[in-house]
């Protein structure tokens, strides 16, 4: 697949069959996504642009590694990229947030914008669009299209599950927006839910069913 990158570090992979289970309590379950979302956030930030910044130890004076120019910007979709925003914002506590709500119309079953705030200098971030779902891939390409007309140019997606229909959909829409994921599942079921999966995310982390 294009553009897909799949955590399988064994931590990751260890909490998600948790998280998998049916009878995982809502507070475990949102317990687990922070972990999770932690260390997939180490993995969607690993190949920032670095610099040198010279600084003294109590030693000797050094030209030492730090982040390069581009400042963060994390975009959660409504409401379960919530989920994930906590975990990878206990990584990076100084990115900037932004939300981005869509509602599937009942005929068109096409997504429909309801709310958008986004951090301003878009173009000077990277953007982390988060939403622990990539199923059809509707929302994340209309997030994404909403997200490039306010002027992103830097785009990641992080998610916990795909089906390679979602994943198919994206990269058609949006080649230049890596996705990065804790499973490539087998494939969508007739209403739209991933298998295996987990079920609906936002109701198993608020607890809503
Ligand atoms: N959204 C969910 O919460 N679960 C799925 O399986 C698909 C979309």
């Amino acid at each position: 697949m294009q553009n897909l990158k799949i955590v399988d570090h064994p931590l990751v992979q260890h909490k998600l069959t948790k998280m998998r289970k049916k009878d995982t309590p809502t507070n475990h379950f949102r317990q687990l996504l922070r972990e999770i979302s932690l260390l997939l956030a180490y993995e969607i930030t690993r190949n920032l642009d670095m610099t040198t910044v010279n600084i003294e130890t109590p030693i000797e004076n050094f030209e030492a590694p730090t982040l390069d120019g581009k400042k963060l910007a994390l975009v959660s979709i409504l409401r379960a990229g919530n989920g994930l925003l906590d975990g990878v914002l206990d990584l990076i506590p100084s990115a900037r947030v932004g939300y981005v709500g869509l509602y599937r119309d009942e005929k068109t079953l096409e997504p429909v914008q309801y709310y958008f705030k986004v951090p301003n200098e878009l173009s000077e971030r990277v953007v982390i669009t988060l939403d622990p779902m990539l199923a059809t891939g509707n929302s994340a390409c209309a997030a994404i299209d909403l997200l490039k007309k306010a002027g992103a140019k830097t785009i990641r997606f992080l998610c916990l599950l795909a089906a390679p229909e979602g994943v198919k959909t994206l990269n058609e829409a949006h080649p230049d927006v890596p996705i990065i994921t804790a499973s490539l599942d087998r494939q969508l079921n007739e209403i739209g839910y991933i298998m295996p999966g987990l079920g609906d995310a936002g109701d198993r982390m608020f607890g809503t069913k």
